[in-house]
């Protein structure tokens, strides 16, 4: 395993691009237009010169992981990758383009991953004819900070390129867990619930959004509370998770209706600058 894409420079794409490169890898960061992929680049280059500020990495360390990523805004250059990572939209349609063009692309060997949130591995390995080969790999945001990988097995993924990526995600800095194909795997179905009830109790004036999160903060020891960290997800993908889990698993996860108000409203969350907290 020498070098990875990454498809997708968003939030997600860039930190996976950015652990990757830090772990030795060669990179290629893709994405449909170059103002992406600059941008993503633009946050890796940020957090590794906060690294260097905190003594954390020295400057020439830096300079050698930014060498190690390369630019794409072609598919085309999966051909010379090992491994690629897919951070796009959570849209199926798009990753049915995306995973069946990589089958004609890649080599016979590469691996082919989704850092899908809740979409079936499943139904994505079967747009390509190499489903043994294609496997989940979920990290969490910030991707730099966090230390899970869910590690998500397709009905038909192989023993050999479980293992592998199990291998890759330690070499990452990563603590991989294995979990099965199921509908928000098991970090979403556990999470992304409790966010949507924190917006319903927020939607029936039971407490105020700080103080909401001043429960759940102080206590229950989480780190940031429910609508922050809703916040910081972005609430059209929390809303897109819980669609997922409300058709596959039923009315009990049902989004809230306020959830839903926002999203169409384009309040996001930080990357639109206004969710539950005012970013502007
Ligand atoms: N990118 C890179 N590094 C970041 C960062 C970012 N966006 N945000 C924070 N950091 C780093 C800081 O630089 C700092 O690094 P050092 O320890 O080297 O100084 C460290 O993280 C701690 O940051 P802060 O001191 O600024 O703030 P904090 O202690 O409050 O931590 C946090 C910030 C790590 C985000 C913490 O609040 C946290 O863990 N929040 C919960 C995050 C969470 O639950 N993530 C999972 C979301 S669910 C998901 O991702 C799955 C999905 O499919 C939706």
């Amino acid at each position: 395993m020498k070098t990875i894409m990454v498809i997708g420079a968003g939030q997600m794409g860039g930190g996976i691009a950015q652990v990757a490169a830090q772990a030795g890898y060669s990179v290629i960061l893709n994405d449909i237009k170059d103002e992406f992929v600059e941008r993503g680049l633009g946050i890796i280059q940020k957090n590794l010169s906060r690294s260097v500020e905190k003594g954390k990495l020295t400057a020439e360390d830096k300079e050698v992981i930014i060498g190690l990523i390369t630019k794409s805004t072609s598919l085309q250059d999966a051909v010379a990758a090992d491994l690629v990572i897919e951070a796009a939209v959570e849209n199926m349609a798009i990753k049915a383009q995306v995973f069946s063009q990589l089958d004609v692309i890649c080599p016979e060997h590469t691996i082919l991953s989704t850092n899908t949130s809740s979409l079936p591995i499943t139904e994505i390995a079967a747009f390509t004819k190499r489903p043994d080969r294609v496997i989940g790999m979920h990290f969490m945001n910030p991707v730099p900070v966090m230390k899970l990988v869910e590690v998500i097995r397709g009905l038909a993924t192989s023993d050999e390129v479980y293992k592998t990526i199990e291998t890759l995600s330690e070499k990452m800095g990563k603590t991989p867990v294995e979990v099965n194909d199921a509908p928000g795997f098991v970090a979403n179905r556990v999470l992304i619930p409790m966010l949507n009830e924190a917006v319903c109790t927020l939607n029936e004036g039971i407490a105020s959004v700080e103080a909401i999160d001043n429960v759940m903060k102080l206590g229950m020891n989480h780190p940031m509370g429910p609508l922050a960290l809703a916040d910081l997800i972005g609430l059209d993908t929390v809303l897109s998770i819980m669609e997922v889990l409300h058709e596959g698993l039923g009315d009990k996860y049902r989004p809230c209706p306020l959830l839903r108000k926002y999203v169409k409203a384009g309040w996001l969350g930080r990357k639109s600058g206004r969710g539950f907290y005012n970013y502007q």
